[in-house]
C-alpha cells in the first residue's frame, strides 16, 4: 500500500464517482438519497447492497462488505490495492509515477501475470486443436458426453494432441522462454531431451480462479489409460485449496446455495442441465480454504458427491469444515446413480431438482451412516448406537437446536423423545458438558450484548454525525473522539472530527487510511449503521440525547476503570464528565424548534 502518497490515493479515489464505478457491475437503483442493488458479494434476491453518492461509500445490509470505490475494484476483481489504483487512475485519466515496488515484488507480480499469460494462450491453443482434424477424438467424445458446443465454449473446453512437444513449441514461438515456461506447470524441460508437454491426447478442462483468468488445467485421457484425470501442478497462480471448478460462473447464479460435487464432467453436466450454481475441488480433497472462499457467496451448500464409499467419506470431512465456515451442508442422495452426470442421464433435470429437494440434512446423514456400524435389531446393538447419537447430539451448544435434534433423531430411529432426550443429559451432565457450558455460556453472552449495545451506539452516532453534519454542533460540547473506547471507532472519530472542523467531511477517505480489509469493511459498517426512521423533531431529540448519554457514561466507566491513581487531570475530567451527564438528562438540544 505505501507506494503513492495519501494526496495522490485521495486524488484518484475522489476523481471516480462510485455510482460510475460500481454501476459497471451491478445493476443499481435509486431509492430515497441512495443507490441499491444486489450485493455481487453474497447471494440475494432481495437488494440491500447501498451506494451512497454522498458518502462515496458502498454497503451491503446482509454481509457487511463495505467500502470505496479502491475498495469494491479489489474485492470484486480481486484486484491488488496496485491494480485498483491503476484502473481507476486511467478512468480518471490521471498518470500515476512508477512504481517503486521493492524489486522481489515486482519480479513475483510480473512473474505470476506472464503465467496467467501462458495459461491463456495454452488455453487459447488446446481450444483451436479441438475444433481441428487432430481433435476430432476429442470433440467425438465430448459430444458422446453429450455436451452441446454452447456447453463446450462456455468451458472453454479444449484438446492436446497426441504430438509430445506441441505446446511447447508454440508457446516458444510466442516468445516464451524455457525459463519460465518450466514455472507454468504445463511443460518440463529435460536437460537432453528439450521441453515436452505435460498433456497430450487428453480433452482439456481450463481451470479459472473466480474473475475467468485461466490458471491451469485438468485433462482427461482418451480411453482408459492411467491416470484418468491428470491435473497442472500448483504454480504461482494456481492454489489448489483455494480454487474450486465452476465458481468463476457459479458466483454469478441467481440460486442462493452452491451445489458441490466432484468431477469436472459433473459440474458441466450440471451447468448444462440448467444448475449453473455447481462447483468441484480439483482433484485435492476439500479445504478450510474452499469453505472460506465458497462464504463469500453463499451461506449453504449441497454435497453431491459420489454414491460410493469415497464420496460419502468425503460428504463426511466435507461437512464439519463447512460448519466451521459458517456454511449450513444439506447431502443429495444419488442412488442408484453415482454421480450428478449419470443421474442427469439417465433421469434429467426435473428429477435432480426433486432430488435435491429432498437432500437430507447433514447431521442426520452422519447418524445414517453411524448407524450401518450397529446392529439396531439387537438390544445391545441399539443401545450402543443410542449413545453414539446421544454423544453426537451433545456437540451442539445450542439448547433448541439439540432439542430438535433429539425429536428428529427419535421420530426417525424409534428411540422414544424422552430416553434419548435424558440419555443425552446424562451424558451431557457426565462429562461436565450440559451444565457447564450452560452456565458459562449465558454469562458470556450477557457481557457480549452489552459490548454489543456500546459498539452500536458507538456506530450510530458516528453514522448520524455524517448524515446529518450539522448535529456536530449540538454534539460536540459533550462527546470527543476520545469518548469511543473501541479502538478503531476512536481512529475513525479522530478523522471524522477532524476533518468536520476543516470543513471537508469525506468518509471514504477515511476509508482509504486503513489498509487492512477487515478494517475497512469495519468502517463502511461504521458509517452505515441502520438509523431508525424518526419522524417527529421530539423523536429524534430524545434518540439523540439517548445515544449521547450512553456514549459518555460508557467513556466514563471506561476511563475510571483504566484512571492512574496518580492522574489528577483524568480525575478533574471525570469528575466534570460526570456532572455534565446529569444535567444532559434534562438539557433542550432545540432540535424540537428548528429542525
Ligand atoms: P471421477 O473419476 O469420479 O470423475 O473423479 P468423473 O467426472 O466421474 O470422471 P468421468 O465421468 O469418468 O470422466 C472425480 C474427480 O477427481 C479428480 C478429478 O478432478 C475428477 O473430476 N481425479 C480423478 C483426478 O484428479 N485424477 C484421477 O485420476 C481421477
Ligand atoms: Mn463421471
Amino acid at each position: 500500500m505505501p507506494y503513492y502518497s495519501d494526496e495522490l490515493i485521495e486524488e484518484v479515489r475522489s476523481a471516480n464517482d462510485i455510482v460510475d464505478v460500481i454501476s459497471g457491475y451491478v445493476h443499481l437503483k435509486k431509492k430515497g438519497n441512495d443507490y441499491f442493488g444486489l450485493c455481487p458479494f453474497h447471494n440475494e434476491k432481495s437488494p440491500s447492497f447501498s451506494v451512497s453518492q454522498r458518502k462515496q461509500m458502498y454497503y451491503c445490509f446482509g454481509c457487511g462488505a463495505g467500502g470505496n470505490a479502491v475498495t469494491f475494484l479489489m474485492q470484486y476483481e480481486s484486484y491488488s490495492f496496485q491494480e485498483a489504483m491503476e484502473v481507476l487512475a486511467e478512468k480518471a485519466g490521471i498518470t500515476l509515477p512508477k512504481q517503486e515496488m521493492s524489486g522481489k515484488a515486482r519480479q513475483e507480480a510480473d512473474k505470476r501475470a506472464r503465467l496467467l499469460k501462458i495459461n491463456k494462450a495454452a488455453a487459447k491453443y488446446y481450444y483451436a486443436q479441438l475444433r481441428m482434424e487432430p481433435g476430432k477424438i476429442g470433440l467425438d467424445y465430448f459430444m458422446g458426453r453429450g455436451l452441446s458446443q454452447e456447453t463446450m465454449k462456455k468451458f472453454g473446453l479444449g484438446y492436446s494432441s497426441k504430438f509430445s512437444d506441441d505446446l511447447y513449441q508454440y508457446l516458444r514461438q510466442q516468445g516464451y522462454e524455457d525459463d519460465i515456461l518450466k514455472d507454468s506447470g504445463l511443460v518440463s524441460i529435460d536437460e537432453r531431451r528439450g521441453g515436452y508437454d505435460k498433456f497430450w491426447n487428453r480433452v482439456m478442462f481450463p481451470i479459472m480462479d473466480a474473475n475467468s483468468r485461466v490458471i491451469g488445467f485438468g485433462g482427461r485421457v482418451m480411453g482408459e489409460g492411467t491416470p484418468k484425470y491428470l491435473n497442472s501442478p500448483e504454480t504461482a497462480v494456481f492454489d489448489k485449496s483455494r480454487n474450486l471448478y465452476g465458481l468463476n460462473l457459479a458466483r454469478s447464479s441467481r440460486r442462493n446455495y452452491i451445489l458441490l460435487c466432484e468431477g469436472y464432467m459433473d459440474v458441466i453436466a450440471l451447468h448444462q442441465a440448467g444448475f449453473d450454481n455447481a462447483v468441484a475441488s480439483l482433484g485435492t480433497s476439500f479445504t478450510s480454504g474452499h469453505a472460506n472462499l465458497l462464504k463469500r457467496y453463499t451461506k449453504e451448500v449441497y454435497c453431491t458427491f459420489d454414491s460410493d464409499t469415497a464420496g460419502i467419506k468425503a460428504a463426511l470431512r466435507a461437512i464439519p469444515i463447512l460448519k466451521e465456515a459458517g456454511i449450513t451442508t444439506k447431502i443429495v442422495n444419488m442412488k442408484p446413480y453415482k454421480d450428478p452426470d449419470e443421474f442427469i442421464k439417465a433421469r434429467g433435470a426435473e428429477e435432480f431438482e426433486r432430488c435435491m429437494k429432498e437432500a437430507q440434512n447433514s447431521f442426520l446423514f452422519e447418524v445414517e451412516v453411524l448407524e450401518r456400524d450397529y446392529d439396531l435389531k439387537d438390544p445391545q446393538g441399539k443401545t450402543a448406537f443410542s449413545n453414539a447419537v446421544a454423544e453426537k447430539i451433545l456437540k451442539f451448544e445450542e439448547p433448541l437446536e439439540r432439542e430438535n435434534y433429539i425429536e428428529a433423531v427419535a421420530n426417525k430411529y424409534q428411540m422414544g423423545y424422552d430416553n434419548l432426550r435424558s440419555l443425552v443429559l446424562h451424558q451431557g451432565t457426565r462429562a461436565g458438558l450440559v451444565r457447564e457450558s450452560k452456565t458459562l455460556k449465558s454469562g458470556v453472552q450477557d457481557k457480549k450484548k452489552k459490548e454489543d449495545g456500546m459498539k452500536q451506539s458507538q456506530k450510530l452516532l458516528l453514522t448520524w454525525l455524517i448524515e446529518e453534519p450539522e448535529l456536530f454542533e449540538i454534539v460536540k460540547p459533550y462527546i470527543g473522539p476520545e469518548d469511543f473506547t473501541e479502538e478503531l471507532y476512536r481512529q475513525a472519530a479522530r478523522l471524522v472530527f477532524a476533518q468536520y472542523q476543516e470543513g471537508k467531511l469525506n468518509p471514504a477517505g477515511i476509508v482509504s487510511m486503513f489498509t487492512e480489509e477487515k478494517q475497512q469493511r469495519e468502517i463502511a459498517e461504521l458509517f452505515h449503521t441502520s438509523l431508525r426512521e424518526l419522524t417527529s423533531p421530539a423523536e429524534k431529540e430524545k434518540a439523540l440525547r439517548e445515544t449521547i448519554i450512553r456514549l459518555k457514561e460508557n467513556s466514563i466507566n471506561f476511563r475510571s476503570k483504566h484512571l492512574e491513581p496518580t492522574d489528577m487531570a483524568g480525575l478533574q475530567k471525570l469528575v466534570a464528565d460526570k456532572k455534565s451527564v446529569q444535567k444532559l438528562y434534562h438539557m433542550d438540544f432545540g432540535i424540537s424548534d428548528g429542525k
